[in-house]
């Protein structure tokens, strides 16, 4: 599979693969059959009760451990510095493998004001070799940017919410000045409306194929890294390969007319949203 940015000593594929909801032996098997499939990025979550499903599929796999970029994500709860190190030794742990390789802290949860303790303590994870990369997921420019000011450590990944309903120019243009690799969450919308959006329609038509396929083309050409979660092997596969889907100028300046500012799924904005 084609490479995109190297950061953090991680090259990161175009496309990851994204398992909320993928738990038990029906999620190991689905990871199992991503991997079969090509996908070497598999996104997880403390949160997710998954890391246990995501680790038996990983060490199940025929695919060689240091070709797989296992991430996992810090929840809102184990801000505080010890708390948040033993998170991470228990996400570890639950994946039986002697390391994950990217690891991100899931909300800033600015109220309670204690992501950059959260950081601090990443760092102490990266330097203990628990982890190989760290980064932030739904941090806005402000919350990077008190990172940095405190620790002068910068993440190597910023994973946000992104599709064409909302497409984040500017957190993607502050990501790119730092040299951040924007990932994106429900990069297809949860397969809602948007796979029968008329314009998306129409340019999936002109190219014999389908929404998705074009959603994660639009995706890989605006150079950021989408997650989608799929369950079936079809359906993984398709996804897969969707960002070698060569989109028209014309066709990008489409999409980008579906941009809307209440674009969210679930009116999750990181400055008012919290998650624990
Ligand atoms: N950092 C965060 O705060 C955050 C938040 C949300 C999500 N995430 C991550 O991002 C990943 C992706 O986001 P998401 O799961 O919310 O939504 P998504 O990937 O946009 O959509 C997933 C849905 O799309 C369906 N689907 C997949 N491929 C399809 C295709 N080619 N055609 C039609 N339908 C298709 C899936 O169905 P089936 O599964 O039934 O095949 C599933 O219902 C998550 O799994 C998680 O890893 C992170």
């Amino acid at each position: 599979m084609p490479e995109t940015t190297p950061s953090d000593g991680l090259t990161l594929p175009r496309i990851g693969f994204g398992t909320a909801m993928l738990k038990g032996r029906p999620g190991a098997e689905a990871v199992g059959s991503a991997l079969r499939a090509g996908y070497r990025l598999i996104d997880s979550a403390f949160n997710y009760e998954n890391e246990g499903a995501v680790g038996a599929a990983v060490r199940a796999s025929d695919v060689p451990r240091d070709e797989v970029i296992v991430t996992s994500k810090l929840p809102g709860r184990h801000h505080a510095h010890d708390a948040a190190i033993a998170a991470v030794e228990e996400s570890v742990y639950r994946t039986g493998l002697d390391h994950l390789d990217l690891y991100l802290i899931h909300w800033p949860n600015p109220s309670q004001y204690r992501y950059v303790e959260a950081w601090e303590a990443l760092i102490h994870a990266r330097e203990r070799g628990l982890v190989r990369a760290i980064g932030v997921s739904n941090f806005l420019p402000e919350h990077i940017d008190r990172l940095v000011e405190a620790t002068g450590v910068v993440p190597a990944v910023n994973q946000v919410e992104l599709h064409p309903y909302f497409p984040q120019d500017e957190q993607r243009a502050y990501d790119a000045s730092r040299g951040i690799v924007t990932e994106a969450w429900s990069p297809i919308g949860r397969a809602g409306e948007m796979l029968r959006d008329p314009v998306l329609t129409q340019v999936a038509n002109a190219h014999g194929a389908s929404v998705a396929e074009v959603i994660l083309a639009w995706h890989a050409r605006l150079g950021v890294v989408p997650l989608p979660k799929a369950t079936a092997p079809d359906r993984q596969r398709q996804n897969l390969s969707a960002v070698d889907l060569e989109l028209l100028d014309a066709d990008v300046d489409a999409i980008a007319s579906l941009a809307r500012p209440d674009g969210r799924n679930n009116d999750q904005d990181p400055a008012v949203y919290e998650e624990f």
